[in-house]
């Protein structure tokens, strides 16, 4: 395997290194705050709004004593808040838990509540020289360069390789500088779009530039376009009750309650759009005979076909429409049809259920909307 030559890294990170206010300084707390603040947020954003903080909170016990409230209306237009709430309270914690002595290695910073990972191991190693790597976005992109990773960088096994891999190079000497250099590398020079190979100190340990495609490093998947579908539903109403039918074990919305229908491909839309098929849909749904000519007759009366109402999961995306079939429009009083008589519905995974009911089991926000969508009737 190839290594990094890290001491050209840190040769390289100490000439052109940026003159950044959280540089001057190798207080744990004054690093913490940055990193928090470099987390989401890039460097030139970020230093009015670390020297404003740093003026106003200078040490732990200004933060720790400090309203919440003021934490963040100092850090409004940085966004993502929580990482201040996050800061606060790690603050907070600090000074209860050890009169305000910051935690002096890797292990101990991350008994913070609110300290990560990645915050731990920038501190450990800006602020007390500790040997433990940090990785973020950019040194993923950088490694994945270097090494010509061909897996999606975002799996948890590339990240354990990285950090695995890391912990080899990273020095003892000024790792806080190897870290820094890598993020810095990954922010200016080994950039997502046209890498600036000519000037990058681990040019001779690259394997992509070697090779000469660094641009098709980091290897993400793909998001996956959901696969469209179309998904006709029947809604039959009985006497206060609607007809709700239990999903497959396995699967999409496995084992929750759904109005009887079926997924199918987008080209059946129109057949159901027109008003045919919803028999054929009904029988391959319900098969006990019951009701079967009392919704012959509802469907005889061209009842109308409403939707289509979009419904996307993480791999499907679903057009809804739906038929509303009241039996009690057809079954009067004195009709053979009594509740009771449907025995063989619980086989099918079906059942009445008072339509209050509703809101009180798990009907999937699809066919939420389908039913919220009727109420406005
Ligand atoms: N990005 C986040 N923290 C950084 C640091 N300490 N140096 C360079 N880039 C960074």
């Amino acid at each position: 395997m190839s290594g990094i030559n890290s001491s050209k890294l840190i040769q390289w990170f100490n000439q052109v290194k940026r003159d950044l206010p959280w540089r001057k300084t190798k207080e744990p707390y004054a690093i913490w705050v940055s990193e928090v603040m470099l987390q989401q947020t890039q460097v030139i954003t970020v230093i009015p709004y670390y020297l404003r903080f740093m003026k106003r909170f200078p040490d732990l016990f200004a933060l720790a004593e400090a309203e919440q409230e003021e934490v963040l209306e100092l850090w409004r237009g940085l966004g993502y808040y929580s990482r201040a709430r996050r800061l606060w309270e790690g603050a907070r914690y600090v000074v209860q838990m050890t009169e305000g002595r910051m935690p002096e290695n890797y292990d101990a910073l991350l008994t913070i509540k609110g300290v990560g990972e990645y915050t731990a191991a920038a501190i450990a190693s800006i602020a007390y020289e500790e040997r433990v790597p940090v990785m973020d976005g950019n040194v993923k992109r950088v490694l994945s360069r270097i090494l010509r990773w061909e897996e999606d960088v975002e799996k948890a096994r590339s990240r354990r390789f990285f950090l695995e891999y890391l912990k080899e190079v990273i020095p003892g000497d000024c790792p806080g500088d190897f870290n820094q250099g890598m993020m810095e590398l990954g922010a200016t020079v080994c950039t997502p779009k046209n890498p600036r190979c000519e000037q990058c100190p681990l040019q001779e340990d690259c394997e992509s530039f070697a090779l000469g495609d660094p641009q098709v490093y980091p290897v993400k998947k793909s998001k996956e376009k959901p696969t469209e579908a179309f998904r006709p539903t029947l809604i039959l109403l009985h006497r206060g009750q609607v007809l709700l039918k239990k999903r497959p074990t396995t699967g999409l919305l496995a084992n929750l309650w759904e109005f009887p229908g079926e997924e199918m491909m987008i080209p059946s839309l129109e057949k159901f759009r027109e008003g045919k098929e919803w028999y054929g849909l009904y029988k391959n749904q319900i098969s006990d005979p019951t009701y079967d000519e009392i919704v012959k007759e509802l469907l005889s009366r061209n009842p109308s076909v409403k939707g289509p109402l979009v419904h996307t999961f993480s791999h499907r995306r679903w057009q809804m429409v739906w038929v509303v079939l009241d039996l009690d429009d057809v079954i009067d009083k004195s009709s053979e049809v009594r509740a009771g008589k449907d025995s063989q519905l619980k086989e099918d995974g079906l059942c009445w259920m008072d339509v209050k009911e509703l809101d009180r089991i798990a009907l999937p926000v699809a066919f939420q909307k389908i039913w919220t969508k009727l109420q406005e009737r």
